[in-house]
């Protein structure tokens, strides 16, 4: 059975956090929202990304994105973990609620569960999932990651730009794009709708197929 996926609207749970009980329906908004777990609190690598996503939290403010952070452990552990993890990134304050799941039932539902880790009581652990949650509560974008590997805040930031601009525009980002650089234009696109769309202009690169699918744009 495939877990929830880029498409699927994401539950809407009634879940326990540091800031009480919420839905993630009502949490999500009118806004996007990322869901972010961990394997487990006073974890090293997990100590890490919860302070800089803290850091980085009034960049995403500013795009309308709202926080929300997932680790199996009580919301009691969760509260004295923060004191960690805000000493550990100075400057960084957790303003955003951390999910508590002890019961395993959260990250089944969401598709957070890592295989390959376990507690020391035999229970499974998150891996780090991060899903990116649009306005309409539907998943825009994954990211799985073992939990030997931390995630790289610039990119969660950077996948939250290319997002917001094609849900804007009817545009995609290249490989390496980086907020500023030029985008293309959706194949669904026709070049005549693009005249229209587009009346900053656009390039088409002349390929060896000549068929004129890579056509880029400023927006
Ligand atoms: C960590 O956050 O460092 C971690 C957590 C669980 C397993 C391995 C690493």
């Amino acid at each position: 059975m495939p877990g929830l996926t880029i498409g699927d609207a994401i539950p809407n749970l009634e879940l326990e956090t540091t800031q009480g009980k919420m839905r993630i329906h009502d949490y999500v908004g009118d806004g996007y929202c990322i869901v972010f777990s961990h394997p487990a609190d006073f974890t090293p690598v997990c100590t890490t990304e919860l302070g800089m996503l803290a850091k980085y939290a009034p960049e995403f403010e500013k795009r309308g994105v709202r926080l929300l952070g997932l680790s199996c452990d009580d919301v009691e552990s969760h509260k004295e973990w923060i004191k960690d993890v805000e000493a550990y990134t100075p400057g960084s304050l957790v303003t955003y609620p951390i999910a508590a799941d002890p019961k395993r039932e959260v990250i089944k539902q969401l598709n957070m569960v890592d295989p390959d880790e376990e507690d020391a009581s035999g229970n499974q652990l998150p891996s780090r999932a991060l899903h990116v949650v649009g306005p309409d509560k539907k998943v825009k974008l994954s990211m799985l990651y073992p939990a030997s590997t931390g995630r790289n805040m610039d990119e969660v930031l950077r996948v939250v730009d290319s997002l917001q601009k094609a849900a804007k525009h009817k545009v995609a980002t290249p490989v390496n794009w980086k907020p500023g650089d030029p985008v293309v234009i959706s194949p669904s696109v026709s070049n005549e709708e693009a005249k229209q769309m587009f009346p900053q202009g656009f390039e088409t690169t002349d390929l060896p197929s000549k068929k004129e699918y890579l056509r880029f744009t400023e927006v």
